[in-house]
C-alpha cells in the first residue's frame, strides 16, 4: 500500500543519510598537488588534471587548503581577496571546470575559509592603513594604541600563535592585534560589515557548486576587548568556559546560526566543519546541526600510537557526536602536523610524547631522519593506525601523500623554507614545510612528475621510490592498499554504529560493525590469533598477508560473508 503523505513526512528514517556523516575526505594542499603550468606552484588546472587519480583511489570528497589571492605569508591562509582564484594557481573558470570534472566521477569539495584573519594584502586592511587612527576603515581591524612612553610597547605582552608579539605597530604609531603572523591581523568580528562579506563569500562559492566549507580557527573570531586587557599571564589562568576573552567564546556560535541559515538554504544544504581547539567537552558547541554541523576531532591526532588511548578517545568522541547529533571526524595527518607515518617511526622519544605533532624543537633534525627514524615501522603502525579509522563510523580525513607512505621531510635548507612559524620563532621550530612537500607523480624527470619547473619546495632523493606511477601496478605498495581499502569501505558502509569485542589483549583492538563488518588491530608485536570462528572472510591486511593472524602493527578487516566481492 503506498505510503500517505503523513507517513512519508514522518519517515525520516528512511531518508538517506547526508553524505558527508561517513565520508572519506582527501585534503588536498593545492600549491603541492600538481603544477600544470610548471611554474613550481600547484594550480587548480593541476588538480583537475588528476581528477582521474582521485577517483581511482576512491575518495568522497576533497578538501582544497586556500587557492586564494595571497602573498604567501602564511601558506595562503593569509588571504588578500576571498572571491577569487591566486592568478598563480588559475582563474575562476579553472576552479569551475575542475569542480565540474570532479563532480562528474561523484567527487564532493570542500572549500577552506579563513575569518579570524585577512592577509595584510585585503583592500580593507590596505584602506585601515591608508586612512589612519580614529578612521571607520580601522575598526574593521583591532587598533590600538600602544602602551608606554609614547605609546612605543605593544598595548599587552599577548604572543602570537606562531611566535613573537601579537601586536604590530604601524607607520602612525598604533598597533594591530595578529594571533597569527604580522601578516594576517585579525578582523573586528563586531563590525557588520565583516559579517555581512563573509555571508557574501559563503553564498559566491555555494553559488558555484561547492558542497562544502571548512572553517579555520573556527574557536577565535568573537573577542572581547574591553579594557584594561589582562596580561598574558593573566589569559592564561581565565576558564575556557564560553567567556574567555580570545578563545572559544559562546558568541562564536551567534556568527554560526547565521552561517547555518545561508547553508541550509541551498539544496542539498552546504557543509562545514569546524577547525576548533578547544577543550574536547566543548567540541559538540560547533558539531551541533544548528550550528557549524561538524568540528574535527584531533584527539587521535595527539595520541600515541597505543590500543588504550586510541579505545578511550573512540569511546569518549562517539558519545560527544552522539550527544550533538553529528557525526565523527577522524584524523591523522594534515598540513599543519608531522605525517603520522613520521611521528609513529621516531626512535627517540620526546620528554613530552612519543608521538609529537608538532614541529617544534629540533627533535626531527638531532641525529637527522635517517638515525632518528625507523621509516618501515612508522609506515607499518600509520597504515594499521588508518586502516583503524577507516572501519569506524564517521567520517576520516585523509592528507595529500599518506597513501604514497611519504614520511615528513626534515632536511629542508633554511633558505627554502617557507613558513612563518620558522622565521618568527627564529629556527627554533623548524615548521610545517617538511608535510607540503609536493607529490612525487613520476620517479623520474624534474619535479617527479610534479610540474615542469623546480617545485616551491624541495623534494628529497627519496621522494622517487615513492612515486604514484611506481606503486600503482604494485599490488603491495602502499597505494594499492588505500585503494583497496576505499572501494572495500564504500561496500561494507553500514549504520553509524561499532561494537567492542574483547580480545583480552590489552594491546589488541577489535570491533564489528552493524552489518558483521570486523576491524581487527594490533597494536602490540605478538602476533593475534585468529579463531576459527571469523564470522566472515579477511579481505584488508595491512601486512600484505595471506593471514592466519594479526601480526604486530598491524589491522585486518573481516566481511561478512557474500560482502567481500
Ligand atoms: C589553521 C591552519 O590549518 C594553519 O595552516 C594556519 O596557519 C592557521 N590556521 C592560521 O590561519
Amino acid at each position: 500500500m503506498p505510503a500517505t503523505e503523513t507517513e512519508l513526512d514522518t519517515r525520516t528514517d528512511l531518508a538517506p543519510a547526508p553524505w558527508w556523516r561517513q565520508a572519506v575526505v582527501y585534503q588536498i594542499y593545492p600549491r603541492s598537488f600538481a603544477d600544470a603550468d610548471g611554474d613550481g606552484l600547484g594550480d587548480i588546472p593541476g588538480i583537475t588534471s588528476r581528477v582521474d587519480y582521485l577517483a581511482e583511489l576512491g575518495v568522497d570528497a576533497v578538501w582544497l587548503s586556500p587557492f586564494y589571492p595571497s602573498e604567501l605569508a602564511d601558506g595562503g591562509y593569509d588571504v588578500a581577496d576571498y572571491r577569487n582564484v591566486d592568478p598563480r594557481l588559475g582563474t575562476l573558470e579553472d576552479f569551475d571546470r575542475m569542480l565540474a570534472a570532479l563532480h562528474a566521477r561523484g567527487i564532493r569539495v570542500v572549500v577552506d575559509i579563513v575569518p579570524n584573519h585577512t592577509s595584510d594584502q585585503h583592500a580593507w586592511f590596505q584602506e585601515a592603513l591608508a586612512a589612519g587612527r580614529g578612521s571607520a576603515a580601522r575598526e574593521r581591524y583591532i587598533f590600538r594604541e600602544g602602551s608606554g612612553p609614547e605609546g612605543a610597547e605593544p598595548p599587552t605582552d599577548w604572543v602570537s600563535i606562531f611566535g613573537g608579539s601579537a601586536w604590530e605597530r604601524v607607520a602612525d604609531g598604533q598597533w594591530y592585534l595578529h594571533n597569527f603572523a604580522r601578516e594576517q591581523p585579525d578582523l573586528n568580528w563586531d563590525h557588520p560589515e565583516v559579517r555581512e562579506d563573509f555571508v557574501k563569500t559563503l553564498r559566491f562559492w555555494s553559488d558555484r557548486g561547492v558542497d562544502g566549507f571548512r572553517i579555520d580557527v573556527a574557536h577565535m573570531l568573537t573577542k572581547d576587548l574591553t579594557e584594561p586587557l589582562p596580561s598574558k599571564d593573566e589569559l592564561a589562568l581565565i576558564p575556557r568556559d564560553g567567556n574567555h576573552p580570545l578563545i572559544d567564546r559562546d558568541d562564536v556560535h551567534d556568527i554560526y546560526a547565521q552561517w547555518r541559515a545561508v547553508f541550509n538554504s541551498y539544496d542539498p544544504p552546504r557543509t562545514a566543519v569546524a577547525e576548533a581547539w578547544v577543550d574536547p567537552s566543548r567540541i559538540h558547541l560547533y558539531a551541533r546541526p544548528e550550528s557549524l554541523g561538524q568540528a574535527f576531532n584531533f584527539d587521535l591526532l595527539e595520541a600515541d600510537f597505543d590500543a588504550q588511548s586510541f579505545r578511550r578517545i573512540i569511546t569518549d568522541n562517539l558519545a560527544l557526536v552522539a550527544a550533538s547529533g553529528s557525526s565523527s571526524t577522524w584524523v591523522l595527518s594534515n598540513h599543519d602536523v608531522v605525517r603520522h607515518a613520521t611521528r609513529y617511526g621516531l626512535r627517540t622519544p620526546t620528554a613530552e610524547s612519543t608521538v609529537p605533532t608538532r614541529h617544534g624543537g629540533q627533535w626531527l633534525l638531532d641525529g637527522g631522519p635517517e638515525e632518528g627514524l625507523d621509516r618501515a615501522r612508522g609506515l607499518r603502525r600509520a597504515t594499521a593506525a588508518t586502516m583503524f579509522l577507516l572501519g569506524l563510523p564517521g567520517s576520516t580525513y585523509l592528507y595529500q601523500g599518506e597513501e604514497l607512505g611519504l614520511h615528513e621531510v626534515a632536511d629542508i635548507d633554511p633558505a627554502q623554507r617557507q613558513d612563518p612559524t620558522f622565521f618568527r620563532t627564529e629556527g627554533a621550530e623548524i615548521g610545517r614545510d617538511g608535510c607540503r612537500v609536493p607529490l612525487p607523480w613520476h620517479g623520474d624527470g624534474p619535479g617527479l612528475g610534479f610540474g615542469a619547473a623546480q617545485p616551491h619546495l624541495p623534494q628529497p632523493a627519496w621522494f622517487a621510490n615513492l612515486a604514484v606511477t611506481l606503486q600503482e601496478d604494485d599490488p603491495r605498495s602502499t597505494l594499492a592498499l588505500y585503494r583497496r581499502a576505499l572501494h572495500l569501505r564504500r561496500r561494507l558502509e553500514t549504520a553509524e554504529e561499532l561494537e567492542w569485542i574483547e580480545t583480552g589483549r590489552d594491546d589488541v583492538l577489535r570491533f564489528a560493525r552493524p552489518n558483521g563488518w570486523q576491524v581487527i588491530t594490533n597494536f602490540g608485536s605478538d602476533p593475534y590469533p585468529l579463531d576459527a570462528s571469523l564470522g566472515g572472510e579477511v579481505v584488508l591486511a595491512t601486512s600484505g598477508g595471506p593471514v592466519a593472524d594479526v601480526p604486530g602493527e598491524s589491522t585486518v578487516w573481516i566481511a561478512p560473508q557474500g560482502m567481500s566481492d
